[in-house]
């Protein structure tokens, strides 16, 4: 352990190096500033890196990562980096990408307590709960659980639109995609939910800022 420890190290160097010889201006150019076009919401798990599975250079994606890839009103470093990435960054685009087999979404459809956790975690069983027709029917479980992760993405996609930051840019004509994906961690491959939203036209009346 203590030796692949201090391989990271070693192993930054041979990045700056192999980066370097591609392009030898590149951390110079970067050291500039940061105009990413992608805001990525995703979850926290090891597994699902952001730039790596869509091909993203340093410089592309802004990124925000919790467990289950959550949106949740409350949360002070969500809101921030959302504010910073629409307000300041002028990001084209927001992608919710969740992934099959989460942990965080498995843990929302038992029972059992985790600790702390699960105050986090209630959160995701909400989203159980608005779906539980759809979801109770689905007899086998797996099955099940895949289409809780693209429920829960979906929902978090809704959660962004609600967001005074999202529809007040809309109101200013800021050109901003939500989109929902879903990565599967068994082949690599994106599933995109094709949910796209443009504007506050699809959210509940109860929802639509009048700004
Ligand atoms: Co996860």
């Amino acid at each position: 352990m203590e030796t692949y420890y201090n391989n990271l190290l070693e192993n930054n160097k041979k990045w700056v190096e192999r980066m370097l010889d591609k392009d030898p201006a590149f951390f110079e150019r970067l050291s500039h500033g940061q105009q990413p076009p992608i805001l990525w919401i995703g979850c926290a798990d090891s597994r699902v890196p952001a730039n790596e599975i869509i091909g993203a250079q340093p410089g592309e994606v802004f990124v925000h990562r919790n467990i289950a890839n959550m949106v949740i009103h409350t949360d002070m470093s969500m809101l921030s980096v959302l504010d910073y990435a629409i307000n300041i960054l002028k990001v084209k685009h927001v992608i919710v990408c969740g992934h099959y087999g989460c942990g965080g979404v498995q843990a929302a459809m038992t029972n059992k307590p985790f600790g702390l956790i699960d105050n986090w975690i209630r959160h995701i069983k909400d989203v159980y709960r608005f779906h539980q027709p759809e979801l109770d029917a689905i007899e086998d479980e797996t099955t099940r659980f895949n289409r809780f992760v693209e429920l829960n993405v979906y929902e978090q996609v809704l959660d962004l639109a609600k967001t005074s930051i999202i529809q007040t840019a809309w109101e200013n004509q800021q050109n901003v995609h939500i989109h929902g994906w879903v990565y599967d961690i068994k082949d690599g491959i994106i599933n995109d939910l094709e949910i796209t939203l443009k504007n506050n036209e699809s959210l509940s009346k109860v929802y639509q800022l009048d700004l």
